[in-house]
């Protein structure tokens, strides 16, 4: 069996204004009339050759009736965690790995983040289904994109020596989010990956992997996950037990010490080179590259007018947006707020949300 497990934790700052606190990015209906979420519960659909369970969703309580809301409409079933509070992805990974132990026999976790984009759906099917003969053998496995800047928000693998049989490589070191100088230096070396965030592992084979690197995760997961209780459709793990874990995502938990050799206790990673069009939807620039553009290179959503306008990106949600002649622009209106960026600095949106909380 194969278990979906989808993270939906981060609220995806640098997409204000249409991203806010209450509708974090992975519930906006960006690229279609699916969400990303639900963009995300459906990509496994049509997999053959393993029995697919319903999905774990591991999210923060706020957004329970949301996500619910938005799995009943698409007629899924799933379980949903809920975490009291976000403790990064190692200690939901950890109670999704719990969860999927005590309803099944050690299942296969494909753990995908709940923010990105896949074009090729076909393709990653295929990926994937490579992955599950990695993961039945013991494997963690994880997905690389080759890289075309330096960028200093993901994790970089560099790959090791071809498995045999399959196309895939041992993880020779994983090092999350160098500074600027470093992920240079990988782009130029050509043997490092992108961490695509798309794991596939046993059940077992995380908890014994984060009970080798961090114990108290472990603990604390599992006194949280014994203790939780059910609401509904719901499944609450215990908040003072939960509350105890330390912040840390699966990459530095994890990842990073799985490197070739160096703890012979933990088990082998493995990665396969993705080539499906991702996207992690990071930022706006991201989004533009991402959706059909006109001949002018526009991407326009919602009731938008442009007249000699070039790699432009132009949503409205309640007004008529109009724009001349401008180039390589975001432009977002909302009832309340509207963005207009360089399309070279959309990064710096989260700067403006950081200095819009501290006023108020
Ligand atoms: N349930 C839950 N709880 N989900 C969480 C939490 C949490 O506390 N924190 C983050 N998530 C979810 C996010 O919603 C997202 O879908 C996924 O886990 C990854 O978290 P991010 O916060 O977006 O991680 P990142 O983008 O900084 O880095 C990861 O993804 C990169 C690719 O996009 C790493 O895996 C990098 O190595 C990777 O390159
Ligand atoms: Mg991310």
């Amino acid at each position: 069996t194969l278990i979906p497990v989808i993270l939906s934790g981060g609220s995806g700052t640098r997409l204000w204004p249409l991203s806010r606190e209450k509708h974090p990015k992975q519930l906006l209906t960006l690229v279609s009339d699916d969400s990303l979420l639900q963009a995300t519960v459906r990509r496994m659909d049509g997999l053959d050759d393993i029995n697919i369970a319903d999905p774990v969703v591991v999210c923060n309580e706020e957004y329970r009736f949301v996500i619910a809301e938005q799995l009943r409409m698409m007629g899924r079933k799933s379980t949903i965690l809920l975490e009291p509070s976000g403790r990064n992805t190692a200690p939901a990974l950890t109670i999704a790995a719990l969860s999927a132990l005590h309803q099944n026999d050690d299942p296969i976790l494909l753990i995908m983040p709940s923010d990105h984009v896949i074009v090729d759906t076909d393709a990653f099917k295929q990926s994937v289904q490579q992955g599950i003969q990695l993961a039945l053998k013991g494997f963690i496995v994880t997905f690389g994109v080759t890289p075309d800047k330096p960028e200093t928000g993901y994790g970089y693998i560099q790959t090791g020596d071809k498995l045999t049989g399959a196309d895939a490589y041992n993880i020779a070191r994983f090092v999350e989010k160098p500074d600027t100088a470093t992920a240079q230096a990988y782009l130029e070396a050509g043997s490092f990956l992108w961490n695509s965030g798309l794991f596939l592992m046993h059940a077992s084979i995380w908890l014994q992997a984060i009970e080798l690197c961090h114990p108290k995760i472990l603990s604390a997961c599992r006194t949280a996950w014994h203790g939780g209780s059910t609401d509904g459709d719901f499944i609450r793990v215990e908040k003072t037990a939960f509350e105890q874990c330390i912040s840390k995502s699966i990459d530095y938990a994890v990842m990073e010490h799985i490197a070739l050799g160096q703890n012979p206790q933990l088990p082998a990673g493995a990665v396969i080179p993705l080539a499906v069009g991702w996207s992690d939807v990071g930022a706006w620039d991201s989004l533009w590259h991402v959706l059909p553009k006109d001949s002018g290179g526009n991407v326009t959503q919602g009731d938008v007018l442009m007249h000699e306008c070039k790699n432009t990106l132009a949503i409205s949600e309640s007004r008529l947006v109009t724009c001349i002649g401008i180039e390589n622009t975001i432009v977002v209106e909302t009832p309340d707020a509207i963005l207009v960026a360089h399309k070279d600095q959309t990064q710096d949106v989260k700067k403006i949300v950081d200095s819009l909380k501290e006023t108020g």
